[in-house]
């Protein structure tokens, strides 16, 4: 396995063709939005920066990793030669079952398909593919070159050599891969999600502020970062899309979002990557927390 594309060039894109690309392989990094393609390259250039820095990695390295990055708008041109693809788009189900029906037959019948979705059925994306047993779930973690879990999810069709062959890839990434079945939310975050929509029904309940409940679970939970933040740096949207495929996908009202994130993304407060969401951010940095959003009411 030589040639890599990575649909989608967004937080966790980027991510996934930086780390493919710095141990030996060659990444096709597509994404319909070309703005979003160059930003990802800059984002690995700094990345790799920092790497070099810390002193992870030679400037030799930096340099190959950038050389083996193509970026493509176009999704035939960016997935004619690969021998596995790792779909990393926008987590919408309609986005990713048109995707993968084109991938279906832009590729070749033995390529392996994978999403990085979060929560999106692996064995209904298969369903629309002429190979179903070649599609499997990538579940990386952000940020990706930093972390070491890759979550494999094997949907209802997936072979056993396709699960292994993703599970040593992962190996050769350096990563640890966990394998598991495809019901709602996978493991993740089937049990980060739940936990963060009662971090923010605390908050809507007035229970306490954004700052204490974070700081409980930092100091009282030995967690590296509240999950109040955590949503933030996730991502508000995506957070309100998991725990609606949680609430569908199990028909359990404990699933349900909390009415305070529906609004919050109704009214685009996103998180870190919009300037907003608990915490306020300085535009353009995800480090830089300014001030807490809510006081809290006690
Ligand atoms: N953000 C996280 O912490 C995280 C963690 C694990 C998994 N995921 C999953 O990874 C996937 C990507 O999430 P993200 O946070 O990187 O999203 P993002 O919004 O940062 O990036 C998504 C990118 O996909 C592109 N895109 C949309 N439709 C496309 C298409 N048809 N063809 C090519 N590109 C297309 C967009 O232009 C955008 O650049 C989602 O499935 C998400 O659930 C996210």
């Amino acid at each position: 396995m030589k040639n890599i594309t990575v649909i989608g060039s967004g937080t966790m894109g980027n991510g996934i063709a930086h780390t493919f690309a710095q141990h030996g392989f060659d990444v096709s990094l597509v994404d319909i939005d070309p703005g979003a393609l160059d930003k990802a390259v800059q984002t690995i250039t700094n990345n790799l920066d920092r790497q070099l820095k810390k002193g992870a990695i030679d400037p030799q390295l930096k340099t190959d990793t950038l050389n083996r990055i193509k970026t493509f708008t176009d999704l035939q041109q960016g997935a004619a030669t690969a021998d596995l693809v790792i779909e990393a788009a926008t987590e919408n189900r309609d986005i990713k079952l048109k995707l993968f029906k084109q991938l279906s037959d832009i590729c070749d019948d033995d390529v392996i398909l994978a999403s990085n979705t979060s929560s999106i059925s692996i064995t209904q994306i298969a369903a629309v593919t002429k190979n179903p047993e070649n599609v499997i779930g990538m579940h990386f973690m952000n940020p990706v070159p930093v972390m070491k879990l890759v979550e494999v999810i094997r949907g209802y069709a997936t072979t056993d050599v396709v699960m292994q062959t993703v599970m040593q890839l992962a190996k050769t990434l350096e990563k640890d891969p966990v394998e598991v079945n495809d019901y709602p939310g996978f493991v993740a975050n089937r049990i980060l999600m739940p936990m963060i929509n009662e971090a923010i029904y605390t908050l809507y309940e007035g229970v306490a502020g954004v700052e204490e409940i974070d700081t409980v679970m930092k100091l009282g939970m030995a967690h590296p970062m509240g999950p109040l933040q955590l949503a933030d740096f996730i991502g508000l949207d995506v957070c309100l899309a998991i725990l609606k495929v949680l609430y569908d996908g199990f028909g359990n009202q404990k699933y349900a979002p909390c009415p305070l994130l529906v609004n919050m993304v109704a009214a685009k407060h996103l998180g870190a990557k919009s300037g907003s969401g608990f915490y306020t951010y300085t535009p353009g940095s995800k480090e830089l927390v300014v001030a807490a959003k809510f006081a809290s009411k006690n």
